[in-house]
């Protein structure tokens, strides 16, 4: 599958859009800390983020989409974490690319396409558009998959001994499937994507990841990036 170019247009200002995808347990948390730090050392502003849960409203919705207790049907949980979406982009993500600053943001619609649309069995192709619409058009210069087998994944969250959320306690069948799925759509996209061995050493990783970015950092941004103007 060709994927289609998301809205063109121009995007305000300098700044540069990093997200880091993958299973849940890992390490993109790990990750994301590392590349703060240098860039911060290269003088770079940096915003760190997440979804679901990047701003106030955000936070509600993640504790409906993670914590809930009982069903939500798969459709109102895609638009949930649209709606999440739809508010951080528009209110932190945004502004801080048009400051110039670097936002490394952990999970985005990727995540989306790949729990909603495979683990969910929705249209994946609809997930998209669906977040794509959310985001204005909004795409990442560079998304970090961080691929790991998910019983390996599975014994680093047992390791943490926090209680599941409603994703994490889905069956292994589940988390296969989004594995796959994120590997396709990183395979769709190899422009954008970054695809590392998470079973790698954490300083390793960050090695890889810095030397893929450090390009970016340096060009000039403008029309064609594949980013869209908000309505
Ligand atoms: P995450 O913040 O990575 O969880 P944790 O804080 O436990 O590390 O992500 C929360 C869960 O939400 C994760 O299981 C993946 C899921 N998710 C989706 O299903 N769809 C989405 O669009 C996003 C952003 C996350």
């Amino acid at each position: 599958m060709t994927v289609p170019a998301a809205p063109t247009g121009r995007r305000e200002g300098a700044g540069v859009f990093v997200t880091l995808e993958g299973g849940d347990g890992v390490g993109k948390t790990t990750q994301a800390a590392l590349l703060e730090e240098w860039l911060t050392g290269l003088g770079r502003t940096v915003v760190r983020t997440r979804e679901p849960g990047g701003t106030e409203v955000g936070v509600l919705v993640r504790d409906i989409v993670l914590h809930h207790r009982g069903d939500i049907a798969p459709r109102a949980e895609a638009l949930l974490y649209a709606a999440d979406r739809a508010h951080h982009i528009a209110t932190v993500v945004r502004p801080a690319l048009a400051r110039d600053e670097v936002v490394i943001q952990d999970r985005y619609l990727d995540s989306s396409v790949a729990y909603q649309g495979e683990g969910r069995q929705l249209d994946a192709a609809e997930i998209r558009e669906l977040s794509l619409w959310a985001a204005a058009g909004l795409l990442p210069d560079l998304t970090v998959l961080l691929d790991l087998d998910p019983r390996a994944a599975r014994r680093r969250l047992d390791a943490d001994d926090k209680p599941f959320d409603r994703l994490e306690a889905e069956r292994e069948d589940f988390h296969v499937r989004v594995r796959e799925h994120f590997l396709q759509i990183a395979r769709d996209e190899p422009d954008r994507f970054l695809v590392l061995d998470a079973a790698r050493p954490a300083e390793e990783l960050a090695a890889d990841i810095r030397a893929r970015l450090e390009p970016l950092l340096a060009t000039p941004r403008g029309a064609g990036s594949g980013v869209g103007t908000p309505d």
